[in-house]
C-alpha cells in the first residue's frame, strides 16, 4: 500500500485534529516501530509498521463502517446549509473525514443507515444487479395481503410507469408487514404500498444484506461495526444471487 503521512493517518483515524495529532508527536506520545516519532510529515505504512498512541496500538482500519439508527425529521445527506444532517449526529470521535451515508433514506423514515468512506463498497452494496436486499418495515393505514405479496413478487409498477424489480413482502402485526427490496427509486417502498392502495404511515429501515438494525442504538446513535458485520451484509449479497427464485 502507499505510504501515508503519519499525522495524516492519526487524523483519519480519530486520533485528534492534525493539531490535536501535532501536540501528541511533540509530547513523544506517538511511537513508530517502538521509536518516538517527531516529524509530522514521516511516511509510515500502517499495515506493516506498529504505531502506538500514548502506549496504545492503533488498530488501523482502511476504511471505516458506521451503522446508524436515523431518526425521523434528519437528512441523510452529509452536509447542507439549513438542515441537520445524520454526519451532524455523529460525535466527535467518529465524525472523520470522508464519511458520507451509502444510500438514502427520507427524511421522515427511520432505522439502519450506514455511513462510509468506501466509494467502492457503497456502490457494491446499492447497485441494483448486486442484489443486496435492503429490509424495511412499514405501518400501514390497512393490512397488507397476499395479492399485495404477488403484485410485490411480479414487479410491482409505480404510479408513474416505473417497473420496479420483484421484491418480497410478508405480513407483520395488525397494519404493519415487511418489504424486501434491492434498488432505491425516490419513495421507492412508499410507493408501492401506495401502488397497492394502502399508504404508509411509518417506515423503518431494519436490514441490510444480512446485517439487521442493532437493537441497542437508540435513533441517533451510531457505532463502528466490525469487520465480520460488514462481511455479513456483503455475504448475504452471494447468497441471495437466485433471487428471483426465492
Ligand atoms: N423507500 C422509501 O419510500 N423511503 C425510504 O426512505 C427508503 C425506501
Amino acid at each position: 500500500m502507499p505510504l501515508l503521512r503519519l499525522d495524516r493517518l492519526l487524523a483519519s483515524q480519530g486520533e485528534g485534529s492534525r493539531k490535536e495529532v501535532h501536540a501528541l508527536l511533540r509530547g513523544g506520545r506517538i511511537q513508530v516501530d517502538g521509536k518516538i516519532a517527531t516529524a509530522a510529515d514521516q511516511k509510515v505504512d500502517p499495515a506493516q509498521q506498529r504505531i502506538t498512541v500514548g502506549g496504545r496500538a492503533l488498530h488501523w482500519r482502511a476504511h471505516l463502517y458506521l451503522m446508524m439508527n436515523k431518526p425521523v425529521g434528519v437528512i441523510s445527506a452529509s452536509r447542507d446549509p439549513k438542515a441537520r444532517t445524520v454526519l451532524d449526529l455523529l460525535p466527535p470521535e467518529l465524525r472523520l473525514p470522508g464519511l458520507f451515508p451509502a444510500g438514502r433514506l427520507d427524511k421522515d423514515t427511520e432505522g439502519f443507515l450506514l455511513i462510509t468512506d468506501d466509494g467502492v463498497f457503497a456502490h457494491d452494496i446499492l447497485a441494483p444487479r448486486r442484489h443486496v436486499e435492503k429490509v424495511y418495515l412499514a405501518t400501514l393505514d390497512k393490512p397488507a395481503d397476499d395479492t399485495d405479496a404477488a403484485a410485490f413478487a411480479a414487479g410491482l409498477v409505480l404510479e408513474d410507469g416505473l417497473r420496479c424489480l420483484p421484491a418480497r413482502l410478508w405480513l407483520g402485526e395488525g397494519t404493519e408487514a415487511y418489504a424486501a427490496v434491492r434498488e432505491g427509486k425516490f419513495h421507492q417502498v412508499r410507493r408501492m404500498f401506495a401502488a397497492c392502495g394502502k399508504q404508509v404511515l411509518r417506515l423503518r429501515r431494519t436490514q441490510i444484506g444480512g446485517l439487521i438494525l442493532d437493537p441497542a442504538l437508540a435513533p441517533g446513535e451510531a457505532r463502528e461495526l466490525s469487520e465480520a458485520e460488514v462481511e455479513l451484509i456483503k455475504l448475504h449479497k452471494e447468497s441471495t444471487r437466485d433471487f428471483n427464485n426465492l
